[in-house]
């Protein structure tokens, strides 16, 4: 028997440029991987709100902005900053790794 690990590498750090998002599906996640001002952050990809997808969103500093209503996230805690989003987005901590972006399993 295998121990399921306790991270989940999720892309190359080089697949995502500062300042972008990436949309990464594996083991059953929806995730949105972000490179903002220097770090990577990594929230779940559907809005809290509705359907939006916030990989296709504006990333403007560490603020998400759902392009579906405008309601935004701060992505390094996932606390709403504006509405219509009431709920809070959910945040994996990021391992560092050299070249890979790795998360927690929650
Ligand atoms: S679905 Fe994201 S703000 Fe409405």
């Amino acid at each position: 028997m295998t121990e399921a690990s306790d991270t989940l590498e999720l892309c190359a750090r080089a697949d995502v440029a500062e300042g972008s998002i990436l949309k990464v599906e594996t083991d059953g996640l929806v995730l949105a991987v972000y490179h903002a001002e220097g770090a990577f952050y990594v929230t779940d990809d559907t809005c809290t709100h509705g359907p939006g997808s916030l990989s296709e969103g504006y990333l403007d500093g560490h603020v998400i902005e759902c392009d579906f209503h405008n309601g935004s996230f701060d992505i390094r805690d996932g606390e709403v900053v504006a509405p219509p989003c009431v709920v809070k987005l959910k945040t994996y901590k990021v391992i560092p790794h050299e070249t890979m972006v790795v998360i927690a399993r929650a």
